[in-house]
């Protein structure tokens, strides 16, 4: 395994501040590296940033997984499924995060300090790391995934036969 695939990069607002050291304690003893681009401290802090530049490291190939905290892991998730190539799964069990890496390739991890207690939090990503990617059926659809990313890269989709015209 290189090197980049045994590091995580770790995001974080203020409110995910203390459950991200958490985290980084835990994965460095588990024998991870940690790439910590999160908030410094518990003063407020803008989640969108950390979200960012979290995600700009998996989507560089410097890490190969990532986990986003902030009081509920939406906010920082939503920042990070901005970036291209980023698909990041806001998880608060562990079975959903198991599957995330499993079916749809999850390559982000977000957690919600305000909705999982530590121990709980450590359980997701545990489950998260561990887990691959089995390709195949899932594969297709992640596939379906990108295509539609890329078809709005440039903020002019193409009509489908989903979409409804405004006369409809
Ligand atoms: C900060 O108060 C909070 O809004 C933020 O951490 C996050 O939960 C947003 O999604």
């Amino acid at each position: 395994m290189n090197r980049n695939a045994k590091t995580v990069v770790l995001g974080s607002d203020h409110a995910g501040y203390e459950l991200k050291m958490t985290i980084s304690d835990w994965l460095k003893g588990k024998g991870w590296d940690v790439c910590d681009v999160g908030a410094p401290s518990t003063e407020r802090a803008d989640y969108p940033i950390y979200g960012k530049a979290a995600a700009e490291i998996v989507q560089s190939g410097q890490c190969r997984l990532g986990v986003l905290i902030c009081g509920t892991g939406v906010g920082i998730g939503l920042a990070a499924n901005k970036i291209r190539g980023i698909r990041c799964a806001v998880c608060s069990e562990p079975f959903t995060a198991k599957l995330a890496r499993q079916h749809n390739d999850a390559n982000m991890l977000g957690l919600g300090a305000r909705v999982v207690g530590p121990g709980l939090a450590l359980m997701i990503v545990e489950e998260f790391l561990n887990a691959d990617f089995e390709g195949g059926r899932h594969k297709i659809r992640v596939d379906m995934i990108t295509q539609i990313e890329e078809e709005n890269r440039n903020g002019t989709p193409p009509s489908s036969g989903a979409r409804r015209s405004a006369a409809d």
